[in-house]
């Protein structure tokens, strides 16, 4: 029996045998800023840096171009991007890490700026009234276009090729990014998916793009190299609003995912604090370990202290860090170590270049 604390016991994951369950979360940082939004050297050295993370899940990549709604997001549909994550899989992989592709599609958070001046789509033509990150800065949101069902089934067949390009690119899997109010979301919840057939209506119709795409995905890699990220207590944050359907829907998903042998569920606790919002959960894991069987990763504001405490009371198996892994590359380590964390630059976040990305030093570089 190893005397290791919780966050640093390995985990095994379908049949992958993860180093510790010190995840690094999904975390956009628009450096791809080139002409195919194409992964380059930078991403190899940043993800390379990260790698005893006990599995890296990568920044929102865009399925297809309708897909993308931030500058400088890298994308995983065109060769040149799966000859770019090659490189970056490849450093993961010799420093003995794993790595997860989370794959994107914004909807209506995007703008006409990204598509020649067409609308961007959604499940139902509802402006989020937020803002949107275009190469001119940020713009309004528009109304978007509602989706036809070939449009629907032709995103259903885009994350299915990204899935196939990510294997392609040598990822360990995938992560579908179905949760902070993104497209998938946008199905889920009531306000913004006024749909009158299959795809909107009951809680079966808001959620069955997510199974259709999950049952696509299956077709081109195995099960349980596929994980899902879901944030069912997310307020007034690109207009996804609750009502009393929110819970039962998020409910119904989860409940549905047990019919399926996935990696992991990612689950977020609420950003923000909801407990006097009506129809939302206020303790995910504690809501949902229960009612998942299978390998719960859970994120959002977590410490060392906090993320032992759920592993050891069982509330989740891995915990997701965010802003910790963007300034801390040797996060496992300085947990293991009782190290001082190193702040992060949040003006720094989604600017170009090396500079908040990949100078964050090591301990070990920053004692020399
Ligand atoms: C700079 C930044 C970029 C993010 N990009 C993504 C993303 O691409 N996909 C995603 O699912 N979440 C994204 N998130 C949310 C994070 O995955 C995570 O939920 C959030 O940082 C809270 O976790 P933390 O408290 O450990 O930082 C992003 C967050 C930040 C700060």
């Amino acid at each position: 029996m190893s005397t290791k604390e919780p966050l640093l016991q390995p985990i095994q994951v379908g049949d992958l045998n993860l180093t510790n369950r010190v995840w690094m979360a999904p975390l956009t940082r628009s450096r791809a800023a080139n002409e195919g939004n194409v992964p380059f050297d930078l991403h190899v050295e940043y993800y390379k840096q990260r790698a005893s993370a006990g599995l890296i899940i990568t920044e929102g990549s865009q399925v297809s171009k309708q897909a993308v709604g931030y500058i400088n997001t890298p994308g995983i549909h065109s060769e040149e991007q799966v000859e770019g994550w090659k490189k970056v899989t490849e450093a993961v992989h010799k420093e003995g890490g794993h790595i997860f592709i989370q794959l994107w599609h914004v909807g209506r958070i995007s703008h006409p700026d990204f598509h020649n001046g067409e609308l961007p789509v959604a499940p139902s033509a509802i402006n989020p009234h937020a803002k949107s990150f275009t190469p001119k800065g940020f713009k309004d949101t528009v109304t978007p276009k509602e989706m036809t069902i070939e449009e629907i089934k032709q995103t259903v067949l885009d994350f299915k090729n990204a899935a196939k390009n990510a294997m392609e690119a040598g990822f360990d899997g995938v992560e579908i990014h179905s949760s902070n109010g993104y497209l998938l979301h946008q199905f889920f919840n009531r306000p913004s998916n006024v749909r009158m057939d299959e795809y909107g209506g009951s809680i079966e119709n808001r959620a069955k793009i997510l199974f259709e795409i999950i049952d696509a995905i299956k077709e081109v890699m195995p099960e349980n190299r596929i994980g899902l990220r879901l944030n069912p207590s997310l307020n007034g944050v690109f207009g996804m609003d609750a009502d009393e359907e929110t819970i039962p829907t998020f409910d119904y998903i989860v409940e549905k995912l047990n019919n399926y042998d996935l990696a992991y569920l990612h689950l977020s606790e609420p950003f923000t604090d909801v407990s006097e919002i009506p129809y939302l959960v206020t303790e995910i894991a504690k809501h949902y370990r229960p009612m998942y069987k299978g390998t719960l990763a859970i994120n959002a504001g977590f410490d060392q202290e906090k993320g032992n405490k759920f592993i050891l009371e069982g509330l989740a198996d891995a915990v997701v860090f965010g802003k910790p892994f963007i300034s801390n590359p040797d996060l496992p380590k300085r947990f293991e170590l009782g190290a001082e964390l190193a702040a992060w630059d949040q003006d720094t976040f989604y600017t170009p270049g090396a500079k908040g990305y990949t100078d964050y030093p090591s301990l070990q570089e920053s004692k020399v």
